[in-house]
């Protein structure tokens, strides 16, 4: 980050990634504030004091956020506008959408949206846009996708499926399939849904100016690679969460493989290192920028997931952001 001050927002801080990438945004970075934001407030409380230390004037608050309830979302950015910013806290110049969930069985989210897309992507979306206005630039935004977006990785998860959002949200989705294998296949999509939102909002951000070439915002996209150990697999049966939890752990010999404290320092870089300034709509493999799917990088899908999101989530005309074509007609 070229700013000396400034704030950093993480959702899913108090766990796994989230927690280790705002470790070493608080290692390498002490002067940036931190809002850590995940459901389990009392959790993520305990994050924060471990990471203020006992004498730091620079502040880590630890905030309540359920990305499941688009009301809990809206709550959340209400109060960041009215507790935090403008002016009391250093501006937000970085925000790291880390949260996220992979189910077994078709859970409704608060709004009676499939539990996976309306955390992972849904959630995120909104949120984003409704921080837009509180952020200064030079600036810096990172969607947490997955290598298992990508069919070609050969991660042994189901390749995506696209469809639109409203049949991605829906509970009666007919791509019905045992309840594990829909879990990890709305997963996978949903980490699609992430690179595809990342490479769309870039986009919209330079039609409208809100980042340019002297003041950018950027957007980028992050795989950590796999991290045995965290709790992703938390809704898993007895066990297989005991696998995750001791033998995968084993597989850290294998590329993008890794433990959480690895992937932190890795997702941290991509809001702190000067030289990526100005890299926007690119993807990341740890520390190493790389191609995404063929398919996160179709714009007509991009549009289409970005317009149907705004539906689903009841975005207001103020609260849009045009996109490229329509921003240059205006
Ligand atoms: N582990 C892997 O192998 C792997 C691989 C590729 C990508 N990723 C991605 O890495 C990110 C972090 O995952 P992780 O492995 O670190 O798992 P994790 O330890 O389970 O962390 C997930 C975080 O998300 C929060 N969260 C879950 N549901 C939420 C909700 N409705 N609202 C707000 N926060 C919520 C959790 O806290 P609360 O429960 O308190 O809310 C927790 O802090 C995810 O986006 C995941 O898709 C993980």
């Amino acid at each position: 980050m070229t700013s000396e001050d400034g704030t950093v927002l993480i959702t899913g801080a108090n766990s796994g990634l989230g927690m280790e990438c705002a470790r070493a945004i608080r290692r390498d970075a002490p002067s940036l504030s931190l809002v850590l934001a995940s459901r389990d407030l009392e959790r993520t409380t305990a994050v924060a004091r471990d990471l203020a230390g006992p004498s730091s004037d620079v502040p880590v608050q630890a905030r309540a956020l359920d990305l499941g309830s688009l009301g809990d979302v809206r709550r959340f950015a209400r109060e960041m506008r009215e507790q935090i910013f403008p002016g009391r806290w250093p501006p937000l110049r970085a925000l790291v959408l880390n949260a996220g969930v992979q189910v077994t069985r078709k859970t409704p989210s608060a709004d009676g949206y499939e539990l996976t897309f309306a955390v992972n992507h849904l959630g995120h979306y909104l949120l984003t846009l409704l921080l837009l206005p509180l952020f200064e630039t030079p600036g810096r935004i990172v969607f947490v996708s997955s290598g298992t977006h990508d069919p070609e990785e050969r991660t042994g998860m189901p390749a995506p499926h696209l469809r639109d959002a409203r049949t991605l949200a829906s509970l009666h989705d007919a791509d019905d399939q045992s309840p594990g294998a829909f879990g990890r296949r709305a997963y996978t999509t949903s980490k699609l849904c992430n690179v595809l939102c990342a490479y769309e909002l870039s986009r919209r951000l330079e039609a409208t100016g809100l980042s340019t070439a002297e003041a950018p915002l950027t957007v980028n996209a992050f795989d950590p690679g796999l991290m045995p150990g965290t709790g992703l697999a938390r809704d898993y049966p007895g066990w297989q969460q005991a696998l995750w939890n001791t033998a995968f752990r084993a597989l850290r010999i294998l590329p993008n493989v890794n433990g959480t404290e690895a992937s932190g320092d890795a997702l941290a870089r991509l809001v702190l290192d000067p030289e990526l300034r100005d890299t926007t709509r690119r993807y990341f493999q740890g520390r190493h920028p790389k191609p995404s799917s063929k398919e996160s990088y179709d714009e007509d899908l991009a549009r289409a997931l970005w317009e149907e999101s705004a539906e689903l989530v009841g975005l207001r005309p103020e609260e849009r952001l045009p996109a490229a074509r329509d921003a240059a007609a205006s």
